[in-house]
C-alpha cells in the first residue's frame, strides 16, 4: 500500500493537473515529497527554450521549476525530469494550464515568443509576440502579483511597456517586480572588448544604458572595468559588433532561429540575481 502511494506520488510530480489527483488529500501537493518539499524559490518559465530551462534546473536556489508553452513542454519535462538535482520540474500544455502554471511563483521568467529570421529586426516581432507578452502578464496578474517578472521576449523595448501596462490596468504594477532582461548585451560586450584587450571575459564589466536593439544598445566604453582606452577603430568595431552581435547570430543559423544559448546564459545570471535578492542577501537589490 504505502509502495502503491509512492509510485502515485511521483505519478502526481508529472502529471499534476489531472483533477482527481489533485483532489485526493493522500497526494495534496503539501504531502508530496517529490513536488518540491526542499527548500527553494518556485520559478515558471513561459515559453520553454530548452536551455533555459536546463540551466535553471540546475540551480541550487530553486525548488520547483515549472515550463509552460504552446507545445512540446511535456516532452522537455519528462526529459528534464530524469537528472538527480533538487528541483522538481513540471509541465504545463497551453492556455487553459496557464493559471495552474503561475499561481504560487516566486520568479517567472518569460522568453515566450517566436523568434527572427533573416533580414528582420526586432521590431518585426512585435505583432505577435505583444499579443503573446499581454495574456502572460495578465495571467500574472492574476496568479502571482508578487512574483518578480523577467521579461526577455522580443523586442523588449517595446514588449516590456505592454508588460506595465497590463500591469498597471491590474493595479499589480510595480517597477521593482518587471524588469526587462538585457544581460545578454553586456555578456556580448564583456566577451567583445576582452577579446580586444587580450583578458579573460569574467574579469571585464562592460556597463550598458539604453535598450536590446540596434543602436538603442549604448555600451559604455568609457567606463569599462577594468580601467582601460580604445583607438576610435576599436571602439567603433566594439560598438558595431556589440549593438549587432544578436543580428549576426540570426545571419549565421540562417532561419533556424536567433541565440538561445548565450541568452539562455544570460538570462540565467539575471534571475539568479533576482533569486539572491529575494533572500534577502546583501548587495542586491
Ligand atoms: C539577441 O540579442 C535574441 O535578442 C536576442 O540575440
Amino acid at each position: 500500500m504505502e509502495a502503491n502511494q509512492r509510485i502515485a506520488t511521483i505519478a502526481v510530480h508529472l502529471q499534476h493537473s489531472n483533477p482527481q489527483m489533485e483532489e485526493s488529500s493522500a497526494l495534496r501537493q503539501a504531502e508530496c515529497r517529490a513536488k518540491g518539499g526542499s527548500p527553494g524559490f518556485k520559478v515558471a518559465i513561459l515559453g520553454i527554450g530548452q536551455p533555459l530551462a536546463m540551466l535553471m534546473r540546475m540551480n541550487p536556489l530553486i525548488s520547483v521549476l515549472h515550463l509552460y508553452d504552446v507545445v512540446n513542454s511535456p516532452g522537455v519535462t519528462a526529459d528534464l525530469s530524469h537528472m538527480d538535482t533538487g528541483a522538481v520540474v513540471r509541465g504545463f500544455l497551453g492556455q487553459p494550464q496557464l493559471e495552474s502554471a503561475l499561481t504560487g511563483m516566486d520568479l517567472v521568467i518569460i522568453p515566450a515568443g517566436v523568434p527572427r529570421k533573416p533580414g528582420m529586426t526586432r521590431d518585426d516581432l512585435f505583432n505577435i509576440n505583444a499579443g503573446i507578452v499581454k495574456t502572460l502578464c495578465e495571467g500574472v496578474a492574476k496568479c502571482c502579483l508578487n512574483a518578480i517578472v523577467n521579461l526577455i521576449s522580443n523586442p523588449v523595448n517595446s514588449t516590456f511597456p505592454i508588460a506595465v501596462e497590463v500591469f498597471k490596468k491590474a493595479s499589480t504594477y510595480d517597477p521593482k517586480r518587471l524588469l526587462g532582461v538585457t544581460t545578454l548585451d553586456v555578456v556580448r560586450a564583456n566577451t567583445f572588448v576582452a577579446e580586444v584587450l587580450g583578458l579573460d571575459p569574467r574579469e571585464v564589466n562592460v556597463p550598458i544604458v539604453g535598450g536590446h536593439a540596434g543602436v538603442t544598445i549604448l555600451p559604455l566604453l568609457s567606463q569599462v572595468k577594468p580601467p582601460c582606452s580604445f583607438t576610435p577603430e576599436e571602439t567603433e568595431y566594439l560598438t558595431n559588433h556589440i549593438q549587432n552581435g544578436g543580428t549576426e547570430v540570426v545571419e549565421a543559423k540562417a532561419g533556424a532561429g536567433s541565440a538561445t544559448l548565450p541568452m539562455a546564459y544570460a538570462a540565467v545570471k539575471f534571475a539568479d540575481a533576482c533569486l539572491w535578492g529575494l533572500r534577502g542577501d546583501a548587495g542586491i537589490v
